[in-house]
């Protein structure tokens, strides 16, 4: 009986600035593989589709179902989670490369530190003074909790990053999942004290005037985050805060101006 076989394609990079290269593997296929046991398989003995020993992939993974946000690449040529991509319900051959739009730091990891730059630009935090026991956390409605938690799920895998028109070096946009971060700190009792300096924060450069409602983030999104929505609310919020520092700045410029008042 001819036993059955994956044939996968894989991008490779040895480094940041060197030439990337393609290689051939063939692997037995087992019922139920997904993208990441195809590169453990290859782990286990790296040889290529002519029998030519070569180096394992480097690859990034960890809780291996769909939690951790580490293993997104791209997979023929669409942003996916390797963990939860499985074998049997891709075309064939399968080609794997490294995610676009980040720098790559070998074969299909990729350095994605510019999100958490841009969570620490918004103040995506709760802040707790972490010196002594603050005892329990302030009581949520019911009613936020439920939104809220949606919201929570980002696992921070950049596939809308990835895949957003306006996510480039000249306009340094942020990105939906920053945004979403935004609405729901904001939507906390803690952490809405740093409502004002995170709206400011996206006021700023690549913050969500650059956001030109493309809406791949909404379809690419793995946890059905509703990230177009967190867009409009934030965008709304920003709003609201910019029309406040107008008129306050307009009320003091008047002030001044008054006879008398100095
Ligand atoms: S390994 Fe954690 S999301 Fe895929």
């Amino acid at each position: 009986m001819v036993e059955k076989t994956v044939r996968l394609d894989i991008k490779r990079q040895d480094t940041l600035n060197s030439e990337p290269y393609w290689e051939e593997f063939e692997l037995c296929w087992r019922p139920g593989m997904n993208v990441i046991s195809a590169l453990m398989d290859i782990a286990m003995e790296p040889v290529d589709r002519l029998g030519k020993q070569t180096m394992p992939i480097t690859y990034d993974s960890n809780c291996l179902e769909e939690v951790c946000g580490s293993c997104a690449m791209r997979i023929n040529g669409q942003a996916a989670m390797a963990c939860s991509s499985l074998i049997d319900k891709l075309k064939h051959p399968i080609r794997l490369e490294p995610l676009s739009r980040f720098p790559v730091v070998r074969d299909l990891a990729v350095d994605r530190s510019v999100l958490f730059d841009n969570l620490k630009q918004v103040k995506a935090w709760v802040p707790i003074d972490g010196t002594y026991d603050l005892g329990a956390g302030p009581h949520i409605d019911p009613a936020v909790q439920e939104q809220a938690y949606p919201l929570s799920r980002c696992m921070s895998c950049c596939l809308c990053m990835e895949v957003c028109p306006q996510y480039s070096e000249p306009t340094r946009f942020v990105g939906a999942a920053i945004i979403n971060q935004v609405r729901l700190f904001n939507m906390h009792p803690t952490g809405a004290t740093l409502k004002h300096e995170r709206l400011s924060a996206m006021m700023e450069d690549g913050g969500i005037h650059e956001c030109s409602f493309a809406g791949n983030c909404v379809q690419i999104c793995p946890k059905n985050i509703p990230l177009t929505t967190s867009i409009s609310v934030v965008n709304g919020q920003v709003m609201k805060q910019a029309f406040g520092n107008f008129f306050q700045k307009t009320e003091l410029t008047s002030a001044r101006q008054k006879p008398g008042k100095r």
